[in-house]
């Protein structure tokens, strides 16, 4: 870490992969600003006094112009700001794109007037998040009434939480500690308690961590019996030949739509048309799915989205042949509704059509 940055007392401390080139580009900025101001005020203080009037009488030269002064004042601040510009495109296009692989998804939902998360293996926690130290954290959020925004400051990291849809936050914890969590986006009234704590642990601590929290069933599961008791399983079979597209091998696959369009199986297009079936209808397919807005809660619609990426292609398979998931992570596939229909088998093909 740079010692610089870190002896100067009004910066949080840098935990996270993104802190280090954030502040240093802060301080670019500073410092040009700095510069600059600083240079103009000196050049006009000595021009007051150089080109005073000295006398009552006295008529200044008049100046038409000055092609290479002008082309400087215009050339040096352009490349300067292109500078700040690609710097700045550069990071924010690093914070913005989250890993597609070998990251630990989190879950995170904003309500008035708390955070709530939610691990891949079912633990829970309410205004806190336990991270590993050196590993690569994605976090897909929402919010069930109003616009929030996930502020971890020693992370450098601050997405807006907004209802209706996902929002993806991504950041490498350096540091173990524990850090601030904020909510800066007003919200109503108890906006300034909407706090919380993250912690970054070694991940031998952050495993007995997980262990020792109350496990609940993953989300993946969880989303599996939805998947049952909203009647899911009865149009979605798994060999395609039912009322709905098969959800099997599906998530992160291109999927052909009605209109001609294709859109890529992701966690926004799931939650859309779970909220919004007549969205963006499958080709071949009827546009009857009823919506589930108003029956299942932000958190039942991200664990229905777990389970069917539980049951997608394995990760770095999606769109070529694929294989069901493992079930190693103790998540099963469905069971056929009523026995009608044979299961699919093994290593069906994702749907291209
Ligand atoms: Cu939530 Cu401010």
């Amino acid at each position: 870490m740079n010692p610089f940055l870190i002896q100067i007392p009004f910066f949080p401390e840098q935990a996270s992969n993104f802190a280090f080139e954030i502040d240093l580009f802060y301080l670019f900025l500073f410092a040009l600003t700095a510069f600059f101001t600083v240079l103009i005020g000196v050049a006009a203080v000595y021009f007051l006094i150089k080109y005073r009037r000295r006398s009552q009488g006295e008529v200044p030269e008049q100046i038409e112009g000055h092609l290479k002064l002008e082309i400087a004042w215009t050339v040096i601040p352009f490349v300067i700001s292109m500078f700040i510009f690609a710097w700045g495109a550069k990071l924010y296009y690093q914070m913005y794109t989250p890993p597609t692989t070998d990251a630990l998804e989190i879950f995170v939902t904003g309500k008035q007037w708390m955070w709530r998360a939610q691990h891949p293996d079912g633990q829970r926690e309410i205004n806190e998040l336990h991270v590993p130290l050196g590993r690569r954290v994605k976090l897909t959020m929402t919010s069930e009434d109003v616009i929030h925004s996930y502020y971890i400051p020693a992370f450098r990291t601050k997405t807006d939480v907004v209802p209706g849809r996902y929002t993806v936050s991504w950041f490498t914890p350096i540091k173990t500690g524990t850090y601030h969590l904020f909510c800066a986006e007003y919200c109503g009234t108890q906006h300034s308690g909407m706090i919380g704590k993250v912690t970054v642990m070694e991940v031998p601590d952050y495993q007995a961590w997980l262990r020792g929290v109350p496990r609940e069933k993953s989300p993946a599961e969880a989303g599996e019996q939805l998947f049952t008791s909203l009647a899911c399983v009865n149009c979605h079979l798994e060999n395609n030949k039912g009322r709905g597209p098969s959800l099997l091998n599906l998530f992160g696959t291109e999927v052909k739509l009605a209109n001609g369009a294709t859109v890529k199986a992701d966690e926004a297009y799931l939650r859309e048309s779970i909220l919004n079936p007549g969205a963006k209808t499958v080709a071949g397919y009827p546009n009857d799915m009823p919506t589930f807005q108003g029956l299942v809660t932000e958190e039942q619609v991200a664990m229905i989205i777990q389970y069917i990426k539980s049951i997608g292609p394995k990760q770095g398979e999606a769109g070529q042949t694929a294989t069901p998931a493992p079930a190693a992570q103790g998540v099963g596939r469905p069971a056929p509704p009523q026995a009608a229909k044979p299961a699919a088998p093994q290593g069906e093909q994702p749907r291209q059509d």
